[in-house]
């Protein structure tokens, strides 16, 4: 059975815990399907007050993560899961996108270093075998940027969502790479706000249509970057601007 086992290293062991042990992926744990181990950098630093940073050499502002515990932490853990990727958290590394979180949960083992204070020492580097960024902006630390990798790697684990269709109906999971269309739930009217007639009709040839319209159009409007990307067959472009009566 497919699974995923990750090790988390990171100096707020707390951070991740209670996120972890949540819904699904709480679920999932209790299953079998996500082995995750939370690893404190801090019990691999020596002396009584076991530092794990220091100044940086040339002066600047913050703290830089010191070499040793970090890449002790890391060899301790490739020892516990042995052809695992080593992946730091970091705003320098490759984006994370879906194909990426997919590479990772077909490969099954991941050791997350979670990068803090203002960086890490360059020669951790040596430890690690890439670095994965989760947009362009900087956060006090990497630990929301390795959930975000568990996650989203966690969830394409077969069995890990209840329905197995889910995680590929969903944006960028379907072949193409587009939004996902809009959804919606009981009650039929919210302040004054109908839902979709289409979608109550119980016509199922009509709602794909509907969907895959609402899908089209959302990714044209918000995400002109991937429409362009995608290749969309003569259909789609006939589809996108259809009026309902012609769904
Ligand atoms: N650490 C700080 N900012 C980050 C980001 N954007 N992605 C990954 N790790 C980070």
């Amino acid at each position: 059975m497919a699974r995923l086992e990750v090790d988390i290293l990171t100096l707020f062991p707390r951070m991740c815990a209670g996120y972890l042990g949540e819904s699904i992926l709480g679920k999932a744990q209790e299953a079998g399907l996500l082995a995750a181990t939370i690893t404190d950098i801090r019990d691999h630093a020596t002396g009584k007050h076991r530092v794990c940073d220091d100044a940086p050499y040339g002066g600047g502002a913050g703290m830089v993560m010191k070499p040793e515990p970090l890449v002790e932490a890391i060899e301790a853990a490739r020892a516990r899961l042995p052809g695992a990727w080593v992946v730091l958290t970091s705003p320098r590394g490759a984006r994370l996108d879906q194909a990426l979180a997919r590479r990772f949960a077909e490969h099954g083992r991941l050791i997350l270093a979670c990068g803090r204070y203002e960086g890490v020492d360059e020669r951790v580097m040596t430890a690690v075998d890439m670095q994965v960024s989760i947009g362009d902006f900087v956060l006090t630390g990497g630990e929301l940027a390795a959930l975000c990798v568990v996650d989203a790697a966690a969830r394409l684990v077969p069995g890990v969502l209840g329905n197995a269709a889910s995680a590929d109906a969903e944006s960028f999971a379907g072949a193409e790479g587009l939004l996902e269309y809009p959804q919606y739930t009981r009650p039929p009217e919210f302040r004054g706000m109908r839902v979709p007639e289409v979608l109550l009709s119980g016509d199922h040839r009509r709602i794909e249509r509907w969907r895959r319209r609402e899908a089209l159009r959302a990714t044209r409007e918000r995400r002109p970057d991937l429409f362009t990307r995608v290749s969309l067959p003569e259909s789609d472009l006939r589809l996108i601007d259809a009026g309902d009566d012609e769904l």
